[in-house]
């Protein structure tokens, strides 16, 4: 069964693993590539959370090590609107590590965040990313034009929400944008 922990000082190299994919290193905006760095990123996390601006933590699987990760960016305390956000390491996919991880996150958000709507998007030709949304409650809204920027290229978006009275059930597996 899958859980959600805090990255701790020991996952550095793992991080560092992750972020040797060339794929991932290319959708993230802060890339660790030493070990100094990978520190710096996991003290981000708990900074961010300390501040109630983001809650990034690590997707394990029992006492195992960090398989991906899942974030829930506060947005908007205003309007109770929050931005999740994963990633799984690229020796652990199609395991569900991922869907996992956004249900947990949506956990969280309604739950210790008191968000209520929940917001995240995939470049279009992202299928995986628009199943693993759609696998964990994330109704699809519609296309965002050039909304998500990646390695200085703009990507058309499908984009999703959680509402906190929708069930994770119920959402159609038709990819966005077909
Ligand atoms: C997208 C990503 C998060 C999926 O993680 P994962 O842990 O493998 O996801 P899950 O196992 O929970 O589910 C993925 C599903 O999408 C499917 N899938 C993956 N790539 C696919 C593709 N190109 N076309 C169609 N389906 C695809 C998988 O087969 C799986 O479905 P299945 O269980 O029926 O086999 C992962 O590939 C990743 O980290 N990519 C790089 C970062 C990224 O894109 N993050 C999302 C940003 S919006």
């Amino acid at each position: 069964m899958y859980r959600l922990r805090a990255w701790q000082p020991g996952d550095a190299g793992r991080l560092l693993s992750a972020f040797s994919e060339p794929l991932l290193a290319w959708q993230e905006p802060r890339v660790p590539t030493t070990p100094a760095e990978a520190s710096a990123w996991i003290d981000r996390c708990r900074d961010l959370a300390e501040q109630g601006k983001a809650v990034g933590l690590a997707v394990v699987e029992g006492d195992g090590p960090p398989l991906g990760h899942v974030q829930v960016a506060v947005t908007s305390r205003r309007h109770g609107v929050g931005w999740v956000s994963y990633w799984t390491h690229a020796d652990a996919r199609g395991k569900g590590v991922a869907t996992a991880g956004a249900r947990l996150a949506a956990d969280l958000g309604f739950g210790e965040l008191g968000l209520y709507r929940l917001e995240l998007g995939h470049r279009l030709n992202n299928p995986g990313s628009c199943l693993v949304a759609r696998r964990a409650g994330f109704r699809p809204e519609g296309i965002e034009r050039q909304k998500l920027l990646y390695g200085g290229e703009r990507f058309d978006t499908g984009t999703h929400a959680r509402l906190a009275t929708d069930p994770p059930e119920g959402v159609p597996e038709t990819p966005c944008g077909t």
